[in-house]
């Protein structure tokens, strides 16, 4: 097992460039099952989830080639439609091979996701959406079973605005007969970024990115090309490691517009924000200022954001209140944040932060967040901090090491 160790007290300056959104990349991915002949995709970041759904393409019998950030999928030979158990079982996306094979195949069979750190993670939602359309759904043996000799549209009202099961419906029912109405659906930009796949493919997808997404389903899709956008929780993370090391940080590939909700704290807590067409500096030459933060779905302050942004708000002045509303247990970094000196108290679906001196210690990533909290901290804390379990952070940060080097950080990965 590999850990990271980071010395503290650089303070981190240069320019870092944005990968692919891990969030766009996952469903795209998984969407190219549902066009004819080949897809090619760029910006597809080089991440431990993105070789595993595509090994899960290539045991579904498509053919797949992934160099340089760029995917080339032809999934003209899938010949079977449940994805195996040994890759499912590693990560939740993997329900997304529910709505593209039931789509074009009209059947789809995946393991039940099992619950991880931050939550038991149902899919009620994304079964109800399944029904609506009318597909036949069994579970049992932990595999969900979805079967419809033919999938009709259906106005379909989500309880709860959940990113996966509005992918995962508008998937279905871009392929579906008729018009589908999603209600209260989730606006992320990574689903815009899906639905605009689906369209460039020829599907008919309005109101991606509100919290109503119209509709009407096609014959069939074709394999087309597309690119993915920039990730905006990687951005907002090397926004935070720059306003924690008090630094001044170029980010680059940066579409300003999904992070405003970080733009507007960081401002609120004194840190000197300067936007550009598709980079922003974070300057944070002043002493920073306690915020309270809660995490909503889109357009709010995102629940992926919510354990840098803590690690952040123990070097400000003052006490800063975290609610996190999304995942029920979200605060797995509370106690390895605290084994680093933060004054840290968690009150329910709060904790409270004081302003607090850090100093390195052995943690433990208990997610791919919260291990990117753990990466902050250590940047400020006084000595070595020793991060293990680094394979979640390596899920959701491109070459991660590399990038925080680039900027002057003391990091090295150790086997
Ligand atoms: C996506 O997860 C992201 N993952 C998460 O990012 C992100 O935290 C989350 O959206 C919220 O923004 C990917 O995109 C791969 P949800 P998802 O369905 O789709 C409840 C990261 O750090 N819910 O919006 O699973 C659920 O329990 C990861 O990159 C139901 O009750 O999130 C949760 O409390 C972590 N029933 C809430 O909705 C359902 O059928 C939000 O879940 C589905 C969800």
């Amino acid at each position: 097992m590999s850990r990271l160790i980071v010395e503290g007290g650089a303070r981190l300056t240069g320019e870092v460039n944005i990968s692919g959104a891990k969030n766009a990349a996952l469903p795209v991915v998984v969407a190219t099952l549902m066009g004819e002949g080949e897809s090619l995709i760029f910006d597809i970041p080089a991440l431990r989830d993105i070789n595993n759904l595509i090994k899960i393409l290539e045991s579904l019998g498509a053919e797949v080639h992934y160099e340089n950030n760029r995917l080339k999928v032809n999934s003209d030979g899938v010949n079977r439609l449940e994805a195996p158990y040994s890759l499912a079982r590693q990560m939740r996306a993997s329900y997304y091979t529910l709505g593209a094979l039931l789509a074009r195949y009209g059947e789809a069979a995946t393991t039940l996701p099992g619950g991880c750190e931050i939550g038991n993670r149902p899919i009620d939602l994304h079964l109800k959406g399944f029904k609506a359309l009318g597909a036949d759904v069994n579970i049992e043996h932990g595999v969900v079973e979805l079967k419809a000799d033919k999938l009709t549209g259906d106005k379909i009202y989500l309880d709860y605005p959940s990113v996966g099961a509005t992918m995962n419906i508008m998937m279905a029912a871009s392929m579906a007969e008729g018009k589908t109405i999603i209600e209260n659906s989730a606006r992320e930009p990574e689903i815009v970024d899906l639905a605009n796949y689906l369209n460039v493919m020829g599907a008919d997808i309005k109101g991606a990115g509100t919290d109503i997404i119209r509709i009407n389903g096609v014959e069939k899709l074709i394999g087309s090309e597309y690119t993915i956008i920039p990730d905006r929780i990687e951005t907002g993370t090397y926004m935070m490691a720059a306003a924690i090391t008090r630094g001044d940080v170029y980010v680059n590939n940066v579409l300003v517009e999904h992070v405003k909700p970080l733009i507007a704290k960081l401002k609120e807590m004194g840190v000197e924000i300067e936007e550009d067409v598709d980079r922003v500096r974070v300057n944070a030459t002043k002493d920073l200022k306690s915020v309270d933060i809660k995490t909503l779905p889109y357009p709010g302050f995102p629940t992926d954001m919510q354990s840098q942004m803590m690690a952040l708000l123990t070097r400000a002045e003052g006490t800063s209140i975290v609610i996190e509303t999304v995942f029920e247990n979200r605060f797995g970094h509370v106690d390895e944040l605290k084994r680093m000196g933060a004054n840290l108290k968690i009150d329910g679906k709060a904790v409270i932060v004081e302003q607090s001196e850090l100093s390195g210690a052995k943690v433990t990533a208990t997610d791919l967040r919260a291990g990117a909290a753990l990466i902050l901290g250590g940047l400020v804390a006084e000595g070595e901090t020793k991060i293990n379990d680094i394979y979640h952070i390596k899920r959701g940060y491109e070459n991660v090491t590399e990038k925080f080097r680039g900027l002057g950080a003391k990091i090295k990965e150790v086997k």
